[in-house]
């Protein structure tokens, strides 16, 4: 990157006033900006006017000082560990909710009377099926096709099946594309886990729950009556709550920035996909087990811990770190205590992993390098073995992610359509590339 021109100081920050100045000493110039406060967290600097104002431009890669909107939906404390979604704990909602009200919780803002519990549970049952013809979509895959390649695809396509909730700016095609969006996400997970392995879709039953649907549109067969497992629905429920909805995330951002520009919310859902399968996102929890098979044993873990560490390799403790999480991040609590659960109750093969995923936790949080860089446990890190353990294959981990964060992605693409301010997301950039110059035609050129 090019060295600093020059150097502008805040000279003066007013909290009382709500305001601070920036100073450039070489120009001699200042400028006041107005400074609001959050509910909760850091107050934010408007420079909205500040390229208007000054001719200068804000260079923040990663936006890890940056608020790209105002938002009332998810709080995230990072240094103290704390999620809150519309002013709710998380473990309160793990513990005492179910995912059907926390969706009902971030779309609408507030908890659901019994009445509106019924009736939003209705509308999203109501829309679980898929367009018949989508079946064919899945035939047009490889059989081996990553079912996070088949959701991109397949989610994309509901806007040429759903013409009727397509219009953004009509309030009731906005909730219909919703609930569809919420409904029939699982029924899309599991069909792409059957083509994987070559059985019949089933389709789904609505006297189910929502986790339960799931299982049984997963792991049940024509030929057989299948009963869900209550702990496993129950786990699978707490899984959903705890991936809902996470602020401004790579994925949610990529929603947000591709609605900016007026796209329908199928095309923004299938883009959120997307942005969530890589690794550093929701590819983690695949990543996770992957990590833990090839550490394969508690006397290799000193070996991977310094491989983490060394800057010259690019291995780094999958489920550790977070860019927001300077603690332990609230959901892994929540997930090693489920994990348990399930194990438990399966007498699971997987038990072993838990055991060598408990002592690397151990290990790295004692190890100077991951305490001072404040890196602990994510969400990722214990979901993987709950979900093997359960029957789910590696590469319908990142799926199953997708699916609970949808209710995420739907309430925060709402959230910019209403959102008076909102305006199409057009970054600027700092340019260091050639200065104009003139065209040479190719006979002049050595
Ligand atoms: N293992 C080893 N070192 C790490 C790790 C890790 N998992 N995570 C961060 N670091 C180091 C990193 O090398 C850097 O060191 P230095 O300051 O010496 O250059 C420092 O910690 C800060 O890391 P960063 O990459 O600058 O931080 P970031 O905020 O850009 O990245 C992250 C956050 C989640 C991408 C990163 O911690 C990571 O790659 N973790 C592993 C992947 C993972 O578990 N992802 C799931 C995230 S939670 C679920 C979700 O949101 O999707």
């Amino acid at each position: 990157m090019t060295q600093p021109s020059s150097t502008a100081t805040a000279a003066a920050l007013d909290e009382g006033n709500g305001s601070m100045t920036l100073s450039a000493p070489a120009s001699g110039g200042s400028w006041d900006m107005q400074i609001f406060p959050g509910t909760e967290g850091p107050s934010v600097i408007d420079v909205r006017r500040l390229y208007a104002d000054t001719g200068l431009f804000t260079y923040d890669p990663g936006f890890t000082s940056t608020a790209s909107c105002e938002s009332k939906i998810t709080f995230i404390d990072g240094d103290e560990g704390v999620l809150l979604h519309r002013g709710y704990p998380i473990e309160q909602l793990a513990e005492q909710s179910d995912f059907m009200e926390v969706c009902y919780l971030l779309l609408h803002g507030e908890l659901p009377s019994p009445k509106q519990k019924q009736e939003f549970e209705h509308a999203i049952t109501y829309h679980t099926m898929l367009h018949e013809q989508m079946l064919n979509f899945y035939r047009g895959f490889r059989r081996d096709s990553h079912p996070m390649a088949i959701m991109c695809g397949v989610v994309g396509a509901l806007s040429a099946f759903y013409h009727d909730s397509t219009d953004i700016n009509d309030p009731y095609q906005r909730m219909v594309a919703q609930h569809r969006l919420i409904a029939k996400m699982p029924t899309i997970a599991a069909m792409a886990f059957k083509y994987s392995i070559g059985q019949p879709f089933v389709y789904p039953r609505n006297k189910l729950s929502y986790a339960e649907n799931f299982l049984h549109m997963t792991f049940s067969v024509p030929a057989e009556d299948y009963q869900p497992n209550p702990v496993l629905s129950r786990a699978m429920d707490r899984i959903l709550i705890l991936h809902a909805d996470h602020e401004q995330n790579a994925s949610t951002s990529t929603v947000r920035i591709a609605g900016s520009s007026g796209a329908n919310p199928f095309a923004c859902i299938a883009a959120g996909i997307a942005s969530l399968w890589g690794p550093a996102h929701g590819g983690a929890n695949e990543a996770v087990l992957m990590m833990l098979e090839e550490i394969g044993h508690k006397d290799r873990i000193t070996e991977f811990i310094a491989r983490a560490k060394d800057k010259n390799d690019p291995f780094r403790l999958m489920g550790f770190g977070h860019r927001v999480y300077k603690n332990y991040d609230p959901r892994a609590t929540v997930m090693r205590k489920s994990c348990h659960e399930v194990l438990d109750e399966l007498g699971s093969r997987d038990e072993p992993l838990l055991a060598l995923a408990m002592e690397l936790e151990r290990i790295a949080l004692e190890d100077e390098y991951f305490v001072e860089k404040k890196l602990y446990p994510n969400v990722d890190f214990y979901s993987g073995i709950i979900l093997r353990a359960m029957g789910f294959p590696t590469s319908m981990f990142t799926v199953l992610f997708a699916m609970a964060r949808t209710v995420g992605w739907v309430a925060q693409w709402t959230e910019m359509i209403e959102d008076p301010n909102q305006k199409i997301s057009r970054p600027r950039q700092l340019y260091t590339g050639p200065v104009r110059r003139e065209y040479l035609p190719i006979d002049q050129r050595s």
